[in-house]
């Protein structure tokens, strides 16, 4: 039998793209969601994709929120009464709309950081040591020089930020209070994008858009008249903001790296990059986009948005000297996938869910 993974968050857009990956190199998971920013038809297709039967012993659901410890303590205990308990855990679940963090930072403390708190105390009391995690290249804030090394300052500059340099934090002291126990692996993505080629599964956000692919793809399906560019002034090639943007194919990718290490090696604590260290601006995405969908992209250039960097780039060095992980897929592929995903999926999953 292969290992046993549990996924939190697994039925989200990096989730279900991890999930895909895990499954395909023989990992078991069992995914634990609460569905507040996703679908259970993401499972089912991410099942299809790769020919396992939902809640067979490849792939398990369970609806259940990481805050409850009740529901931990039963998803250990049972796995552990049926010989098989988890190797590792990869944690997902969690909310990450910056915007709204301003709005409710109480409930972005209490699902990231005691969420995360509650997972971790079940962890420790059924011996479970071995963690993936996701944490966000938004921990360094307004960085002093890109790109961006693992060594910058944690500055964050919200309460999304804050929520995950908390954990970061606690993941620090969990492993001071244990050395050689725990395996963790602290993967700070930089700027997730695209879907599985197949466009079976892919980012389907919930109302407006806040981020800057999902509402390239909108406007190029129809869904949206109009990208409104933030800022064309910023100190870059073509003055709108630069980013490194990863294929979610090749975020997913450098989980099953992070977790094959973190099996492999033994006790460690790793934090890590996952960027591609290339910059893109908001006008070479819009260009890509079009190119790849053949669809006119209107846009309109707009005053900045508070709390924007004007650059932010991985330094991602670490990644390939410790997982032997880098990207692989260029700006043109995450167009390409994301299109396709888009055009077979306009509303997202609400048209088959
Ligand atoms: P997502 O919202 O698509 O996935 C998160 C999943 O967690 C969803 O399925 C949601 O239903 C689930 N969830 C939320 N609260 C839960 C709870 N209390 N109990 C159980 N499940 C819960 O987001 P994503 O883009 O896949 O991001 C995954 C992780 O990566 C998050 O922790 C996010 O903060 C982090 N991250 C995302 C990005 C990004 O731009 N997408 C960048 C850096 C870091
Ligand atoms: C990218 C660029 C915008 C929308 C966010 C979070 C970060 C991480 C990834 C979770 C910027 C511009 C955007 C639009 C635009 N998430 N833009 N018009 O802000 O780099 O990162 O997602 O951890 O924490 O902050 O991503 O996609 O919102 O913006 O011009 O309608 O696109 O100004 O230059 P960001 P984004």
């Amino acid at each position: 039998m292969g290992r046993r993974v549990l996924i939190t968050g697994g039925a989200g857009f990096i989730g279900s793209h991890t999930c895909l990956v895990l499954l395909e190199a023989g990992y078991d998971l069992l995914v634990l969601d609460n569905f507040s920013n996703s679908s259970p038809e993401a499972l089912t297709r991410v099942a299809a994709i790769s020919s396992v039967s939902l809640n067979s012993t490849r792939l398990q659901i369970e609806h259940g929120d990481i805050r409850n410890p009740h529901t931990l303590d039963q998803l250990f205990s049972d796995a552990a009464a049926n010989d098989r308990p988890f190797d590792a855990v990869i944690h997902f679940a969690g909310l990450k709309a910056v915007g709204e963090s301003f709005q409710k930072p109480l409930l972005y403390w209490d699902v990231n950081v005691s969420g995360s708190r509650t997972l971790l105390a079940a962890m420790e009391a059924h011996a479970c040591c071995t963690l993936v995690f996701s944490s966000s290249a938004t921990v360094y804030g307004f960085p002093k020089d890109v790109p961006i090394p693992e060594s910058a300052p944690i500055q964050p500059i919200n309460p999304y930020g804050f929520s995950k340099a908390a954990v970061e934090q606690m993941l620090a002291d969990l492993n001071a209070s244990a050395p050689n126990t725990w395996r963790i692996a602290c993967l700070r993505y930089f700027n997730p994008v695209g879907a599985h080629p197949s466009g079976q599964i892919g980012e389907d956000p919930l109302g407006f858009p806040n981020n800057l692919f999902p509402f390239v793809s909108q406007v190029a399906v129809g869904r949206r008249d109009q990208l409104q560019v933030f800022g064309s002034d910023w100190p870059t090639h073509d003055g709108t903001g630069v980013r490194d943007y990863i294929h979610v194919m090749d975020l997913a990718d450098g989980h099953k790296a992070a977790l094959d290490s973190l099996l492999k090696e033994g006790p460690q604590h790793l934090i890590c990059n996952l960027g591609s260290g290339a910059g893109k601006s908001v006008l070479d995405v819009v260009n890509a986009y079009a190119a790849a969908s053949g669809q006119n992209i209107p846009y309109a250039l707009v005053d900045r948005r508070p709390g924007d960097a004007a650059i932010t780039i991985a330094d991602p060095t670490r990644a390939a000297n410790t997982l032997s992980w880098r990207t692989k897929r260029t700006l043109s592929d995450i167009c390409r996938d994301g299109w396709t995903w888009q055009q077979a999926n306009p509303m997202g999953y609400r048209e088959s869910a």
